[in-house]
């Protein structure tokens, strides 16, 4: 059996993710791949427990530190309760944000030694880090705008603009240290034109490859 492959979408808020994992979802299956759609933090039963714990509440509720090690802690059984089986039976794994979004939140632009994040990631995720990863890049007035017209502000919402002018940069930042498995792709255009470009770097890196 060839094993799937772990496609993650990374991004600050309101870059359209959602929409982008089910298109992507939907393009893979009208092809006859198996495809696992789930996200982070969540994605199992237990590892949604501890999401609710992290996106609710006051925005000071945890320390940065907490927060990854929470999302390291959900990780860890997101990955041995629904990714590590999907792949082995063969299916694909579209997952909505993944560690480069602990990196990214927590580290660059929460402050959390990039060590330590290092460390308790080996041990978590091992081997099993993504084929891909596309990183949705969008200025952050025009994603905080769309997260927020879809009412569902969460605590990372509720930071500031120059919090997520520093998660923009961090995560562009991520695309060049990790560039082997990320692409950068335009989210400011319609839902058509982003999709079409995550084909694109879906097909040239992982069905032409
Ligand atoms: P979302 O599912 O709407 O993207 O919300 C999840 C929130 O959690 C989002 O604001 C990003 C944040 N987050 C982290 O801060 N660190 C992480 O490791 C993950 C996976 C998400």
């Amino acid at each position: 059996m060839t094993p799937g492959k772990f496609i993650t979408f990374e991004g600050g808020e309101g870059a359209g993710k959602s929409t982008q994992v089910r298109l992507l979802a939907e393009a893979l299956m009208a092809r006859g791949l198996a495809v696992v759609r789930t996200r982070e933090p969540g994605g199992a039963p237990q590892a949604e427990l501890l999401r609710e714990l992290l996106i609710s509440g006051d925005a000071d509720r945890w320390s940065p530190e907490a927060e990854a090690l929470l999302n390291y802690a959900a990780r860890d059984d997101h990955l041995r309760t629904t990714i590590r089986p999907a792949l082995e039976t063969g299916s694909w794994v579209l997952c909505d944000r993944f560690a480069d979004s602990t990196r990214a939140y927590q580290g660059l632009a929460g402050d959390v030694p990039m060590a330590m994040i290092d460390a308790v990631h080996a041990q978590v995720v091992g081997p099993t880090d993504p084929d891909l990863t596309l990183i949705l890049n969008i200025a952050p007035e025009t994603g905080l705008a769309r997260a927020h017209a879809r009412g569902d502000a969460n605590r990372f919402e509720m930071k500031g603009l120059a919090f997520h002018q520093r998660l923009q940069e961090s995560f562009l930042e991520l695309a060049e240290r990790f560039g082997e498995r990320c692409v950068v792709i335009d989210a400011s255009g319609s839902i058509e034109e982003i999709s079409s470009a995550i084909w694109n770097a879906v097909e040239t890196r992982l069905l032409k490859a």
